[in-house]
């Protein structure tokens, strides 16, 4: 049996009812055998201060970064605040990245996923965000590019989502997928 690779999923949306959470463990239903995505909690991550970081960093942080350390692979699935990334997801990020050249991030193949009800679902935060892991080294997934507009019209009465979205979704984790195993062989 061929190797299965951990998924470190960040969600840029703290809300209960997040639709970008759903969109995540979506994913998570749809992914193939070789992947295995699982949300990593950023919501109790105290503002990134070097004056609290160091030698005793807040047990939040040194949580997060274990949890990173152990991913094979980092998915991000953002809604856009204001044209960007969510500050809850830059902070983590910003976590993640330090102590300086111990960023957690570095090398590991990654996909942004963005979803918003608005037309243009959320391309600002994709493209911001790619630009901060282009800093950090993440071997970020090109196609297909993922931004999911007027989301609420992808699910039903029910909640659930439509085949369209569904299908895209399978397709795009997939990808991923291919792409992990790939960067994986560098
Ligand atoms: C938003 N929203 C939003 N949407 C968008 O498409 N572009 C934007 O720039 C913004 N800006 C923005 C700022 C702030 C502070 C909030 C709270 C919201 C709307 C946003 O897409 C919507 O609330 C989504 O439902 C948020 O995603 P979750 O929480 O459902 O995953």
């Amino acid at each position: 049996m061929s190797q299965v690779h951990r998924i470190a999923v960040l969600v840029g949306s703290l809300r209960k009812e997040s639709i970008n959470r759903k969109i995540a463990l979506a994913l998570a239903g749809l992914a193939p055998s070789s992947l295995e995505l699982k949300i990593v909690e950023i919501g109790d991550l105290p503002l990134y201060n070097e004056d609290i970081d160091g030698a005793n960093p807040p047990a939040a942080y040194t949580r997060f970064r274990d949890e990173l350390a152990a991913a094979d692979g980092l998915l991000f699935v953002t809604p856009e605040y204001n044209r960007s990334v969510p500050g809850a997801l830059k902070n983590a990020i910003d976590v993640g990245s330090r102590p300086y050249g111990q960023s957690k991030m570095s090398g590991k193949p990654g996909a942004v996923i963005s979803a918003s009800p608005g037309a243009i679902g959320g391309f600002g935060a994709n493209h911001h965000l790619r630009q901060s892991l282009v800093f950090l080294d993440v071997a970020t997934l090109q196609q297909p590019e993922s931004y999911l507009g007027n989301i609420g019209a992808s699910f039903d009465e029910n909640g659930e989502l439509n085949e369209r979205t569904t299908a895209f979704l399978k397709t795009f984790i997939e990808t991923f997928a291919a792409w992990v195993e790939k960067t994986r062989k560098f």
